[in-house]
């Protein structure tokens, strides 16, 4: 059966695409829309950044801010959410002794980054043990609270974790890390488009987020959201002529200019919003609550057919399922295991989420469901699962 609007991306036929987490994937009219703004540039690039780029800019600082529950001033976009976390790294006050404390479901590109920051400050970086499946939510709450120590200042937590693709219980766990004089900084690279976000509600100091992955933007385009207390301390990682103006006003000039660049990804947001939202009668809400329910269906189906082990309950699936890899999938370190497994599949035409995490030996295998995907779409990859012993 041909998947809900799948004839709306340019996704190669010929494939089972069961990882739209990782990169994303851009319909077909976003893509269009982004091509004409790439027109407009070109036509006279000194006209287009002299006049038509701040007022377009502006209004897609609105409108994003607006459909992730956040206010404009304290809104500003990156080029993706690993800028938007090594941003707020690198422009947090930390002293030596301080801990930055982050899980091993975190991504591992922003362990690394706070490593890197922990290290030139004299700091360090305590890594919270969490199991490869987790029992309920309350469990990594206690796991990440009971590791704050008097030298905690900072934590970095994913809303949705990468490898295990669990949502996290972010406010309540932003909540009380803030009762305990701990600031929070959000990698929510998937949540945008996955989950219903009200970026100022959760009580973080920073909230990072990605319009290329659950939104459908084209690639390069991702936020940060900074708390009002935090505003004159978050800079950019590249300074630009925005730091020449008064301390007020540097935020915004000094997001909105950080050196020639394309634009276009994030000038076409409000596009890709309004193509994916206008995809589903009842909009965003529908094509969540759709796409959670196409990822638990497709974790029943390999869960049945394969004994697959989740990472967790399904209270904590987003549009994402996420399972152990059983060992004679694998060779190699966990590292090379994950690669192995998606080329193996690539080779098949199956496109799968793989990776592993920090301190475990662990593999996961990661399916995704955007509108382009159906239940279905997961029976291909069973089949070829089912070889593998
Ligand atoms: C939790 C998390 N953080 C950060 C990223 C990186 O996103 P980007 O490459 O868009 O910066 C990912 C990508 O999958 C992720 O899962």
């Amino acid at each position: 059966m041909a998947a809900l609007n799948r004839d709306r991306w340019d996704l190669d036929p010929a494939t089972t695409f069961l990882n739209h987490g990782s990169f994303g994937a851009t319909p077909r009219q976003v893509l269009e829309y982004q091509t004409q703004l790439r027109s407009l540039m070109e036509a006279n690039p000194v006209r287009f950044v002299a006049v038509e780029y701040r007022p377009l800019l502006a209004a897609a600082i609105v409108r994003a801010a607006g459909f992730v529950g956040a206010d404009p001033d304290g809104f500003a976009f990156v080029a993706n959410a690993t800028t938007g976390v090594n941003t707020a790294l690198r422009s947090a006050d930390l002293d030596p002794g301080d801990e930055i404390l982050v899980t091993d479901h975190e991504y591992e590109a922003c362990i690394l980054a706070a490593e890197f920051v922990a290290r030139r400050r004299g700091a360090s970086v305590a890594i919270v043990p969490i199991p490869s499946t987790v029992v309920d939510p309350g469990q990594v709450v206690e796991a990440i609270l009971s590791s704050v120590t008097p030298s905690t200042r900072l934590a970095i937590l994913d809303h949705v974790t990468s490898a295990t693709a669990l949502v996290l219980p972010i406010a309540e766990i932003a909540a009380a890390l803030a009762d305990r004089g701990v600031a929070t900084i959000v990698d929510g690279a998937h949540a945008p488009g996955m989950i219903d976000l009200d970026v100022a509600a959760i009580g973080a100091a920073v909230y990072a987020g990605n319009w290329h992955k659950w939104v459908c933007a084209p690639k390069g385009a991702g936020f940060l959201w900074v708390t009002p207390a935090w505003r004159d301390r978050v800079r950019p990682l590249v300074i630009s002529h925005g730091a020449g103006r008064e301390e007020g006003e540097q935020f915004r000039a000094m997001f909105d200019w950080t050196g020639t660049a394309d634009p276009t990804p994030q000038l076409s947001v409000s596009a890709a919003i309004d193509a994916v939202g206008g995809m589903m009668e009842g909009g965003w809400p529908a094509v969540r609550e759709r796409n959670r329910a196409v990822a638990l269906e497709m974790r029943r189906r390999l869960i049945d057919a394969l004994g697959l082990v989740p990472t967790g309950p399904e209270s904590m699936v987003g549009s994402m399922a996420a399972f152990v890899a059983p060992a004679p999938w694998l060779s190699g370190s966990p590292a090379e295991a994950a690669t192995g497994l998606i080329l193996r599949l690539l080779e098949q035409g199956i496109t799968v989420g793989a990776s592993a995490r920090r301190g475990s030996p662990d593999v996961f295998l990661r399916v995704s469901a955007h509108l382009h995907t159906e239940a279905d779409d997961v029976g291909p990859l069973i089949e070829a699962l089912r070889g593998w012993g």
